[in-house]
């Protein structure tokens, strides 16, 4: 395995499946359960936050009958042992990756463990159910929504995400279905800025398989430890 300097993880809800949190668009995924405009946008929000409180909560709440599988620890164990940068960008709105051990995850879509206040900005680490009854804990105005980037909004870190990416050596994807942007784009920004290599590591080839040089196909809990212990020359 040639030697890395940075390297950069984009990770997708395949990384946290066989710790039991459903994907999205996987046989009896969320949006087989859920129609994407009502729990996912804005416009769902404005119509029936109740129902979009719900979804969220009920999320909140698995958080806490899952654990880290052995993709989430191994990352971990490369962000610890690897003699050079490790960035973590995630789709995911769990906090697996960090009861995994990686610290400094870069949550492009939100975190279903935050709640955001609408009347003043405010975002606080939220592990229980909230609503539009519950009062933001810094200005008392009852405006919380979850602190979770929706259809039509602009994920978080864009900036830190452009530069990692541009400054990557080895840009590796796993538990992507390759279907939303701009995460799906993140391989051909990667190809466009240099040499890197990039892996693909999912269960079945994305729909951007072709744009990776190098395709690993099987469940991440198994892929991932042995893909670190090749970086790492284990
Ligand atoms: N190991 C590896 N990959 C897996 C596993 C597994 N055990 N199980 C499923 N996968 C793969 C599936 O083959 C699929 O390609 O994970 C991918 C999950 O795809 P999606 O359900 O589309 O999830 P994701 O790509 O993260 O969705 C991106 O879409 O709805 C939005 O905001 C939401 O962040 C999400 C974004």
């Amino acid at each position: 395995m040639a030697k890395f300097d940075h390297i950069v993880i984009l990770t997708g809800a395949g990384v946290s499946a066989e710790s039991g949190v459903a994907t999205f668009r996987d046989a009896g995924g969320l949006w087989e359960q859920h129609r994407i405009e009502d729990v996912a946008t804005p416009e769902g929000f404005q119509r029936n936050p109740a129902l979009v409180y719900d979804f969220y909560n009920q999320r909140r709440a698995k958080l806490g009958t899952v654990e880290p599988n052995g993709a989430h620890t191994a990352l971990a164990r490369l962000q610890a042992e690897h003699n050079g940068r490790v960035t973590l960008i995630t789709q995911n709105v769990d906090n697996l990756h960090e009861r995994g051990g990686f610290s400094g995850v870069m949550h492009m879509h939100g975190e279903l463990t935050k709640a955001r206040c609408m009347a003043c900005a405010s975002v606080h680490q939220w592990m229980d159910a909230f609503d539009g009854a519950t009062p933001c804990p810094t200005c008392t105005h009852t405006a919380l929504r979850p602190h979770i980037v929706w259809f039509g909004e602009m994920p978080f870190h864009m900036d830190m995400i452009a530069d990692a990416l541009g400054d990557a050596d080895l840009f590796i994807s796993i538990g992507t279905s390759g279907n939303v942007y701009p995460a799906a784009g993140f391989v051909q920004e990667v190809r466009a800025r240099g040499a890197a290599h990039t892996v693909e590591i999912n269960l079945e080839p994305s729909a951007g398989a072709s744009l990776f040089a190098e395709c690993r196909h099987g469940p991440a809990a198994t892929l991932v430890p042995d893909f670190v212990d090749e970086i790492l020359g284990d």
